[in-house]
């Protein structure tokens, strides 16, 4: 692969939705940008792509041979909902790419998730909270966390709330056939827009070039925390669908993720609630 050594090389190792789109904003600042996934037919103009399969050490090592990243960005997700499948994904995957790095970039991110807080009360949680997830999966982002932050170069984990955008329009779907969320019990919902997940790690990527202090940890989510009764009936309301049921969500969690130590950084939404969010989504000329 020949690679321009006066621009900056940006690895990210699991490139699918957030991955792309993040790729795409960083070409348009003149970076270098190697996509790594296990199907690269799919990756868009403009980054290379590496077809590589983080669960293969050897053969990951040998197709980074030689390759120097500045950056590495983690964005992996895992097929199933399964311990296994978490495990080789977040913990396993994470360490192979970790080992397989000639040189040590000067930053690694590593995306993770707000399923890490355990907290169900409908209260505030920022980066300071306590974590102590139960469900499995909480626990093996947790350490998958630790496992970047515990590398000889700086790492941030970026804890995503819920992810949507084009082609991710499970929400909407289920509201477009009459279906919302009851009133009781309280149930709160935090977002993000797809391009607000790319364009906060581009922010902290660029950063971490110009060698502005990091903190190890940023929760990413949009200004405004609701609950699953109120977005699902403004969604009803924009799609003008009659409401014909009502149905509690299966993830029973109820918090507010905080932003703020993102937005102090210097972070600034593009899709600051979900209302702007969705009806770019709805009416992409508007
Ligand atoms: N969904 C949410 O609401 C949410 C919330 C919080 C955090 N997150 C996290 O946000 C990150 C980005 O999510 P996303 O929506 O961009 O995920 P995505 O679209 O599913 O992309 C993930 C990519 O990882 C690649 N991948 C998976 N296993 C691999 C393997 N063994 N080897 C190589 N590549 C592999 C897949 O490509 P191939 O199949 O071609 O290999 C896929 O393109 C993930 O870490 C996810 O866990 C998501």
């Amino acid at each position: 692969m020949q690679l321009n050594t006066q621009q900056h090389t940006i690895l990210i190792a699991g490139c699918g939705d957030v991955g792309s789109t993040l790729g795409q904003l960083l070409t348009t600042q003149g970076k270098e940008v190697i996509g790594l996934r296990r199907n690269i037919n799919q990756l868009p103009q403009g980054i290379q792509g590496i077809s590589a399969d983080l669960s293969q050490f050897d053969d990951l090592k040998a197709k980074l041979q030689g390759i120097h990243c500045d950056i590495v960005v983690y964005a992996a997700s895992a097929p199933s909902f399964t311990p296994e499948a978490y495990q080789q994904t977040y913990v396993d995957g994470l360490k192979n790419i970790i080992n397989s790095l000639d040189s040590p970039p000067k930053h690694l991110f590593f995306t993770s998730s707000s399923g890490v807080y355990h907290q169900n009360d409908h209260g505030w949680v920022d980066e300071q909270s306590p974590c102590l997830p139960s469900a499995f999966s909480g626990q093996i982002m947790l350490e998958a966390e630790q496992t970047a932050l515990s590398t000889e170069y700086p790492a941030t984990a970026v804890r995503f709330t819920g992810i949507y955008g084009p082609n991710r329009n499970h929400l909407l779907n289920r509201v477009s056939r009459g279906d919302v969320a009851p009133e009781s019990p309280t149930q709160f919902t935090n977002r993000i827009h797809r391009d607000d997940c790319a364009g906060v790690l581009a922010h902290l990527i660029t950063k971490a070039l110009n060698d502005e202090p990091l903190e190890t940890i940023y929760l990413a989510t949009d200004d405004t925390p609701a609950t699953m009764y109120d977005v699902t009936h403004w969604m009803a309301q924009q799609l003008s669908i009659k409401v014909i049921s009502e149905s509690a969500s299966r993830r029973a969690g109820s918090k507010r993720c905080s932003n703020q130590r993102l937005k102090e950084s210097g972070y600034s939404f593009k899709y600051p609630s979900y209302k702007e969010g969705y009806s770019a989504l709805l009416d992409p000329d508007r």
